[in-house]
C-alpha cells in the first residue's frame, strides 16, 4: 500500500526527512532507555574467571598480551596463540601470566589464516583443560593500501583478521555451548567509520563485525559475543610488518601527539571487563560511539572532515621521511 509513495521521487524523500525528523524527535527519549540499558550492564555482576579457560590469539605483542595478564589477574587458565618466529615473544607472555596468577598457561604456535592449524589450537586447548569458557578472536594486522599497488597483496589481510576469527570461532562453538561461554572479536572503529586507504583493513573488520551481529542470534543465549571496536590504541600493530613491505602507506609515527589515544592498558582492562560483563559490544575511547552515530546520521558531512582530517596525519609523512 506504500508503494506508491516511494515510487514518486517527491514523496519518497518526504517519507525520508519525516522518519529522520521523527527519529530526532523522540532521540532524548531512545538516549535515556539506552543509557538505563547500558548502566544495567554495567551493574552485572563480573563472572568468576577462576579456574576458567581462555584461549587467545595473537597474544604475543600488543593488546592480546596485555589482556592475557588481566585474565591472568583474574585467575584464569590461559592459552595463548602466535605465530611462530624466531624471536617470538609468546614464551615470555607465558612465564610473565603465570606471574600475575594464572594456574595454568598453554603457549602454542599457530597461524590463525590456516584452517587446520586453528583446529589444532582449539582441539589442544580443550584437551588440556578439559573445557572453553572465552575465545578472545584478537590477532590481526593493519596495513593501508591505496587502490593502486597490486591487488593480491591485500590477501592476508582478510585470511587473518576475518577467516582467522571465523576459523577459531567455528572450531570453538561446540565447546563454549557446553560452558555457556564467551567470544570476544576484535573488530575496531574502522570497520564503521571508514578511514581513507584503511580499504581492505577496514572492509576485514566491517566483515567481522556484520558476521558476529548474525552470529549473535544463532548462538545466543548460550553464547555470548563481544564485539570490539577500538579507535586508535597505541600498540606496535601500525608500525608492524606488513604496514612497512614498501607497498603499504604509514601513517605518521607521531600519531599518539596530533591524534586522540588511548593506552593499551586502559584498553586491555576495559575490554576484559566488559567482556567478564558479557557486554554486547565494547567501543574504547568511549568518544568514538559517538562519531559512529554522526557518521550513519550525516554520512556527506562526515566523508568530507574525515577525509581531510586523515590525508593530513598521511601527508606530514612525507616530509617526515
Ligand atoms: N591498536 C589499535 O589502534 C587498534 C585499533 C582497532 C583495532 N585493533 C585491533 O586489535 C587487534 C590486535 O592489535 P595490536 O594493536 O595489539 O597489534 P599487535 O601488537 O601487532 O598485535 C597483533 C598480534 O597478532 C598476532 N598475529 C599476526 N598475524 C597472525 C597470524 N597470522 N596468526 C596468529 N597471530 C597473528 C601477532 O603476533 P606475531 O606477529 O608474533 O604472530 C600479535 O601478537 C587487531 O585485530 C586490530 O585490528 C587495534
Ligand atoms: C570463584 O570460583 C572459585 C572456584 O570455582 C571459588 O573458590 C571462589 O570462591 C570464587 N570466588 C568468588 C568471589 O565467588
Ligand atoms: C585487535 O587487532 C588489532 C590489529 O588489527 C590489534 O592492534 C589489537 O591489539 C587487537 N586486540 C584487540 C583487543 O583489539
Amino acid at each position: 500500500m506504500y508503494e506508491a509513495y516511494f515510487s514518486n521521487r517527491f514523496t519518497n524523500a518526504l517519507v525520508y526527512y519525516i522518519v529522520l525528523l521523527l527519529l530526532l524527535l523522540i532521540s532524548p527519549l531512545l538516549f535515556v532507555l539506552e543509557l538505563i540499558i547500558s548502566i544495567r550492564s554495567s551493574l552485572q555482576h563480573d563472572e568468576n574467571m577462576s579456574g576458567k579457560v581462555v584461549l587467545i590469539t595473537g597474544a604475543s605483542s600488543g593488546l592480546g598480551e596485555l589482556m592475557a595478564y588481566e585474565y591472568a589477574k583474574r585467575g584464569a587458565n590461559l592459552a595463548i596463540t602466535a605465530i611462530e618466529e624466531p624471536e617470538s615473544r609468546l614464551e615470555q607472555v607465558a612465564n610473565t601470566a603465570r606471574e600475575l596468577g594464572s594456574p595454568n598457561v598453554a603457549f602454542l604456535f599457530a597461524d590463525v589464516s590456516k584452517v587446520d592449524e586453528c583446529r589444532m589450537f582449539v582441539e589442544k586447548t580443550v584437551k588440556n583443560f578439559g573445557r572453553l569458557d572465552h575465545l578472545v578472536c584478537n590477532a590481526g594486522i593493519a596495513p593501508l593500501y591505496s587502490i593502486n599497488i597490486d591487488v593480491t597483496k591485500f590477501e592476508p589481510v582478510m585470511d587473518i583478521n576475518f577467516w582467522g576469527s571465523v576459523y577459531s570461532t567455528h572450531f570453538a562453538i561446540p565447546h563454549l555451548m557446553k560452558t555457556n561461554g564467551k567470544i570476544i572479536v576484535n573488530a575496531s572503529s574502522a570497520g564503521v567509520l571508514n578511514l581513507p586507504r584503511g580499504g581492505v583493513y577496514n572492509a576485514s573488520k566491517a566483515a567481522l563485525i556484520s558476521f558476529y551481529e548474525s552470529l549473535r542470534h544463532e548462538v545466543s543465549p548460550a553464547i555470548t559475543i563481544t564485539i570490539v571496536t577500538l579507535g586508535y590504541i597505541r600498540t606496535n600493530l601500525i608500525t608492524a610488518k606488513y604496514s612497512t613491505n614498501n607497498v603499504g602507506i604509514q601513517l605518521r609515527r607521531d600519531i599518539g601527539d596530533v591524534h586522540p589515544t588511548m593506552t593499551p592498558d586502559a584498553c586491555a582492562k576495559a575490554i576484559v571487563a566488559g567482556a567478564c560483563k558479557g557486554e554486547s559490544s565494547i567501543t574504547q575511547p568511549r568518544y568514538i560511539k559517538a562519531l559512529c552515530l554522526a557518521k550513519s546520521l550525516f554520512p556527506e558531512v562526515h566523508h568530507i572532515w574525515f577525509n581531510s582530517y586523515f590525508a593530513s596525519l598521511f601527508e606530514k609523512l612525507q616530509t617526515d621521511g
